[in-house]
């Protein structure tokens, strides 16, 4: 099968374009590089086997006649290109919308016209500020103004939840949308304020850990080979598209007593530091307390369970960030 991966070049993409390779399939990418890397796909061009089976097109997906080439070619589409990071989107706040909203209205218009099957990355985000779990997927939302700009990236997500949606309904599209909470492992970078890589690479450095707030806000960590399979599993289910679900870990953890496990794990000398908000993210900024993802949805569909642990995880991503000189 030619399998359409926008954002490929992107950590989590660059995962699924593996599996899909592995499995005998051709990939088409699409990325505009602008969070994601070719470094990341490199290990994938060097493999002969995979070298006739990998296009990759450094471009945008809001450049629709490319787009109307590659969604024609390819027969299922994962839609995963967007401005991701809180960092990044504090930093780049029109560009951020204009990705999100605008690409997937391209993503979407596309696939409704030739018919192809396509999964839409949205983020546990668009719960916004709970702090009860788990967080299920008829929940409410609830968002702070307009004014804190955090909370562009979740609304941008749920319109493209709406739009995904509207097609289903209007014209039986076969889409699925997946709420990810926070997926890790090798090749995701700190750079744009990823919690674990950004830590680990703290301690490998023996530099102080920055622990945003007081460090109590707690998250799961899901890993994004368990998170990549079930993602090839539901775009081959019928009983997905339509569907909203949560993919995420089970084990909670506050950032403080994160941060202590990858002391110990990196061995590190580092001590923990303390980062008021204001200061690492400007006075608008509000955080999520807690994001613990209800998982009985996607369980009971496709019988998804996270396999693996969170120490499993953090040597993972120690060993793979002790192997780059530039760790981040
Ligand atoms: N990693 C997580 O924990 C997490 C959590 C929730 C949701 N998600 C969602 O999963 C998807 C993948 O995220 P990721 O963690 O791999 O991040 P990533 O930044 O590594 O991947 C996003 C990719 O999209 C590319 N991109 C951005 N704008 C583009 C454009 N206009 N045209 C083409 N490519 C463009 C980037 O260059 C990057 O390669 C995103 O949609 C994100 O919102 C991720």
């Amino acid at each position: 099968m030619r399998i359409l991966i926008t954002g490929g070049a992107g950590f989590i993409g660059s995962h699924l374009a593996e599996a899909y390779l592995e499995n005998g399939n051709e990939v088409y990418i699409i990325d505009n590089l602008s969070t994601g890397s070719l470094d990341n796909l490199a290990h994938l061009k060097e493999r002969s086997a995979y070298q006739k089976r990998l296009f990759v097109h450094v471009d945008s997906i809001l450049n629709r006649d490319v787009m109307l080439e590659l969604v024609g070619t390819c027969d299922i589409v994962h839609h995963l290109a967007a401005a991701v990071g809180v960092e990044f989107i504090l930093d780049h706040p029109m560009e951020s919308i204009t990705t999100n909203i605008q690409g997937t209205e391209v993503v979407l218009e596309l696939c409704n016209k030739f018919k192809k099957r396509v999964l839409i990355a949205s983020t546990s985000e668009v719960y916004g500020k709970h702090t009860h779990a788990p967080l299920v997927e008829t929940d409410n939302i609830i968002y702070g103004p307009s004014s804190k700009f955090r909370w562009s990236y979740a609304a941008s997500k749920l319109m493209d939840e709406f739009m995904a949606l509207a097609y289903y309904r209007t014209t039986g599209l076969k889409v699925c949308i997946v709420r990810l909470f926070n997926t890790v492992g090798p090749r995701q970078t700190g750079a744009y304020g990823m919690v674990i890589p950004r830590l680990v690479g703290q301690a490998l450095r023996n530099e102080p850990l920055t622990v945003y707030g007081d460090g109590n806000q707690t998250r799961t960590f899901t890993y994004v080979k368990d998170v990549v399979g079930a993602f090839v599993r539901l775009v081959e289910n019928e009983d997905a598209f339509g569907q909203v679900l949560n993919i995420g870990g089970i084990e909670e953890i506050s950032i403080l007593a994160l941060a202590r496990r990858i002391i110990a794990a990196c061995d590190s000398s580092s001590e923990i530091q303390f980062i008021p908000y204001d200061k690492a993210f400007g006075k608008d900024f509000e955080d999520m307390q807690r994001r613990v993802p209800g998982i009985d949805k996607i369980q009971n569909l496709i019988g998804f369970t996270p396999e693996t642990s969170l120490d499993v995880i953090l040597s993972k991503v120690t060993n793979y960030l002790r192997k780059r000189t530039d760790t981040v």
